[in-house]
C-alpha cells in the first residue's frame, strides 16, 4: 500500500529511460466552486497554486486534472471513508501530535534528499512524478514531512495528506492517493527503552497471529551508529504499536494475520513491510523501520533513536468499507457520500452502474522510448475522472520493419452520470489527436 513502493530498493527500474514529450502548455484557470481566488493557473512561464508562483522549466510535467484535486482534501472531509480511517488510526495513537494540512507542494529536497534517496534512484524520475519544475514537486509520500515533524518538537507525531503518482489506470490506481505517516522517539538509552516498551505492553496484547520470521542480516542490518540492544527494544516498540493498531481497524475479523517481512528503505534500517491476511490474500499495508540516525541528526536529535512507519488509506478505506473503484472516494454524488458517519464502518452498497463505454487505440510506435506512464497521463488529462482502465490489449511487432504496434483498450464510465457515445466520441477523437501530437506516433 506504499503501492508498488517505488523507495524500495528492488523497485523496478524504469525500462525507458527519457520520458515522451511533456511539452505541452495548458493554459488553464481554475476556480473553485467555494472561494472567489483562483486554485491554480498554469500559464505559460508559471504554475500558481494557492497563491504560490512555481517557474516551469524543462521538468514541468503538473497537469490541469490533478492540480484541481490539490484542494479537495478527502483525508478531511469528516464523512469521507479517507477520513474516516485516518481517525480511526489517530485514535489508536493517542498522544500522538496530529499534522493533516501540510501543504503538497514541497521540494525535491524534502521529497527525496533528506530522506537520503539517491540521486539516481528511480523514484525520482519525471514519468513517476508530478513536477512543478526539478525543484518542485506534488509530495508522492508523507514521509517527505519527517523533518517538519521533528522540528515542530514533538516526540510522536502522525502525518496525513493527499500523495501523488504518475502511475497505470484502473480500479485501484489513482494519480492522487492519501498516506499517513508514523513517527516516535526516544532517548536512546536502554533502561528508558525498557521502561516505555513495558509501560506500552502492559496496555493490552493484541489478539491476532503476528508472523515474524525477519532476523538481522547484512541486507536488513542494524545501522552501526546503534547498539542491537537498543535496536531490538525500539522495534518491539514499534512492531506492538502496528499490530496493536491493525487489531483494532480489523476488529471484527476473527482470522487476522499479520506478516513482518523484511524490506528496504533508504530512510529506515533495519525495514520492514507488514502484510495482513484478509479475507484470503495478503495486502501489503504499510513500510517501517528504525529510522535512518542521519535523519535524527539533521534535527538535532543525536542522542535519540525513532521508529516510523507509512501507510496507504485507500486500499484499506476499499477493504473495509468494501468501495469498488478508488474513483468512488472522489464522487460527488450524495448516493456515495450519505452512506458514511464519521467514526463507523461500514460496508457500501452499490448504486446502479452507469453503462460503459469501450474505445480501443492502436498505433505504430516511433523510434523513441515508450512510456506507459506518460500515455496514461494524457489519457487522465483529456478525459479526466470519465476514464475506468486503460489496458493493453495488443502488442505486435511487423515481421519485416520491426515496427512495433500497440492497442489499448479505454474503458469510459462516469460515476455518477449516464454518457452517451457521441460525448464519447469527441472525447476518443481528442485523445487521438493529442496521442499523436505529444507522441509522433502513427495512428492507425
Ligand atoms: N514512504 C514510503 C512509501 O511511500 C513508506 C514508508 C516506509 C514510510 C518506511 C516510512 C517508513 O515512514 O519508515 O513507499
Amino acid at each position: 500500500m506504499l503501492r508498488n513502493s517505488r523507495y524500495l530498493k528492488q523497485a523496478v527500474i524504469s525500462k525507458y529511460s527519457a520520458p515522451a514529450g511533456c511539452g505541452s502548455v495548458f493554459s488553464i484557470f481554475q476556480r473553485s466552486l467555494y472561494s472567489t481566488a483562483p486554485d491554480f493557473e498554469i500559464g505559460s512561464n508559471e504554475t500558481k497554486i494557492n497563491g504560490q508562483v512555481i517557474a516551469r522549466d524543462e521538468w514541468t510535467n503538473i497537469t490541469p486534472t490533478v492540480l484541481s484535486k490539490v484542494n479537495r482534501k478527502l483525508h478531511l472531509q469528516p464523512q469521507n471513508p479517507i477520513s474516516i480511517i485516518r481517525q480511526l488510526i489517530e485514535s489508536n495513537f493517542q498522544d500522538f501530535k496530529t499534522y493533516n494540512e501540510f501543504s503538497p507542494v514541497v521540494t525535491t529536497k524534502q521529497n527525496f534528499d533528506d530522506l537520503y534517496i539517491p540521486k539516481d534512484h528511480p523514484s525520482r524520475t519525471k514519468s513517476d512524478n508530478y513536477y512543478f519544475n526539478k525543484d518542485t514537486v506534488l509530495r508522492a509520500h508523507t514521509s517527505a514531512h519527517q523533518l517538519q515533524g521533528l522540528a515542530s518538537g514533538a516526540e510522536k507525531f502522525l502525518i496525513s495528506g493527499d500523495v501523488y503518482r504518475r502511475d497505470e489506470i484502473d480500479s485501484s490506481h489513482y494519480p492522487v492517493f492519501h498516506q499517513i505517516e508514523g513517527f516516535f522517539y526516544l532517548d536512546n538509552d536502554i533502561s528508558k527503552l525498557q521502561a516505555d516498551l513495558k509501560r506500552i505492553l502492559a496496555k493490552e496484547t493484541p489478539n491476532i497471529e503476528v508472523i515474524d520470521d525477519t532476523i538481522i542480516k547484512p541486507e536488513n542490518p542494524y545501522q552501526s551508529c546503534h547498539t542491537p540492544e537498543a535496536v531490538d527494544l525500539i522495534s518491539a516498540h514499534l512492531k506492538h504499536s502496528i499490530n496493536s493498531m491493525i487489531r483494532n481497524l480489523f476488529a471484527d475479523e476473527k482470522d487476522l494475520k499479520v506478516r513482518w517481512i523484511d524490506a528496504y528503505f533508504p530512510f529506515t534500517s533495519p525495514s520492514w513491510e507488514v502484510e495482513i491476511w484478509y479475507k484470503g490474500e495478503w495486502l501489503e499495508v504499510l513500510g517501517s523501520g528504525v529510522v535512518n540516525q542521519k535523519i535524527m541528526n539533521q534535527a538535532g536529535l543525536e542522542n535519540k533513536i525513532g521508529w516510523a512507519f507509512g501507510m496507504g488509506l485507500e486500499r484499506l478505506a476499499m477493504v473495509l468499507f468494501g468501495i469498488p473503484d478508488i474513483r468512488l472516494f472522489w464522487s460527488e454524488d450524495r448516493r456515495f457520500i450519505d452512506q458514511f458517519t464519521p467514526g463507523k464502518i461500514n460496508k457500501f452498497v452499490p448504486f446502479s452502474k452507469y453503462p460503459p463505454c469501450i474505445k480501443d487505440i492502436s498505433f505504430w510506435l516511433p523510434e523513441d522510448e515508450w512510456h506507459e506512464n506518460d500515455f496514461c497521463e494524457l489519457v487522465r488529462g483529456v478525459a479526466g475522472d470519465i476514464v475506468e482502465t486503460v489496458e493493453l490489449i495488443d502488442d505486435f511487432r511487423h515481421p519485416k520493419t520491426s515496427q512495433r504496434s500497440l492497442c489499448y483498450r479505454i474503458n469510459y464510465r462516469s460515476m455518477d452520470r449516464n454518457v452517451t457515445n457521441d460525448e464519447i466520441n469527441e472525447i476518443q477523437e481528442k485523445v487521438r489527436s493529442v496521442v499523436q501530437d505529444e507522441f509522433n506516433v502513427k495512428l492507425r
